[in-house]
């Protein structure tokens, strides 16, 4: 299928997409974001993909929500279509590992959409930002809930009511961003981050994943409970049996996927 604003490339286990609406630096226009979810479908259901890498250009990983496009809604409009959170949100539905490599502008709904995904790689050159506030409106798909989860309130507070930037280096201090590389080492260090996990035993992965996510959801007992249920149920798959006898024999493991 062949979408106009995204590209997908295979890297061996590992699905590269890529944001490419260079001419408005990404901005998530309509078609950008059904294209997005079509890719993303299709990467969860293809049982030879184990992760994903999500990217946009040199200059920008997507600068928001596309303004032109929301200047002319009014409430009715953003409340009946649910705008936009609703379709954007399947970036945050992946069942799959999906890491953000981000270069240049994430801002708005650009950083929002960073935000879904597992964990951001950035290089040197990023800049983190929710400007709604500039433009009269606020953050309205995460930027005040998992931008204050990940940083604290008075990093959030700061960066949603003054809409200003930061760069990698404060992102990665403030714990927004997991590390920082040089930009010409950006896409590399993900996929191989991407690979890496997708060598992994697939159940474990999952588990481990929608553990860490409800960290973010429960209370801490909750979470406990959540996590110990998954840690108890790794032990029914193959992975398990096949890692810990592989590490017991000084041999790579194989993972089934199972
Ligand atoms: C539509 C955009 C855009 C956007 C950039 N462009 N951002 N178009 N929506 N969010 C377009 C510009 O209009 C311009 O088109 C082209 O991209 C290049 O942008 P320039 O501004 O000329 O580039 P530059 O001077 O380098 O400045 C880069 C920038 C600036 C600092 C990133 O573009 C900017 O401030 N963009 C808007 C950032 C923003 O406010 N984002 C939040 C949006 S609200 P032309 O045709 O003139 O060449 C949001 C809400 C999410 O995201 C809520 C979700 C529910």
């Amino acid at each position: 299928e062949l979408c106009e604003f995204i590209g997908a490339e295979r890297r061996g286990p590992v699905m590269l997409v890529t944001l490419e609406r260079p001419k408005a630096l990404n901005a998530l226009c309509d078609q950008l974001t059904r294209e997005l979810t079509t890719v993303l479908d299709a990467i969860e259901d293809d049982d030879s993909i184990g992760a994903a890498v999500l990217t946009g250009s040199t200059k920008a990983f997507a600068a928001g929500a596309d303004i032109k496009e929301m200047q002319p809604k009014g409430f009715a409009d953003v409340y009946l279509e649910d705008f936009i959170t609703s379709s954007w949100e399947r970036t945050a539905r992946m069942r799959k590992p999906i890491i953000a490599a981000v270069s240049g502008y994430a801002l708005g709904g650009g950083a929002e959409l960073a935000m879904m995904c597992d964990f951001i790689i950035a290089s040197d050159t990023a800049k983190f930002g929710q400007p709604e506030i500039t433009i009269g409106i606020l953050p309205g798909a995460g930027g005040t809930q998992r931008l204050t989860r990940a940083v604290g309130k008075s990093k959030a507070m700061d960066l949603v009511l003054t809409g200003r930037m930061i760069d990698a280096e404060e992102a990665e201090r403030s714990g927004l961003v997991a590390r920082v590389v040089p930009a010409d080492a950006l896409i590399d260090e993900a996929v191989a981050a991407a690979t890496t996990i997708a060598g992994f035993s697939r159940p474990a992965v999952l588990m481990a994943k929608e553990s860490v996510g409800r960290a973010f959801e429960t209370p801490l007992a909750e979470g406990l409970r959540f996590e110990r249920r998954m840690f108890h149920a790794a032990f029914a798959t193959e992975g398990q049996a096949e890692g810990m006898d592989a590490f017991l024999a000084k041999r790579d493991a194989h993972y089934s996927g199972r």
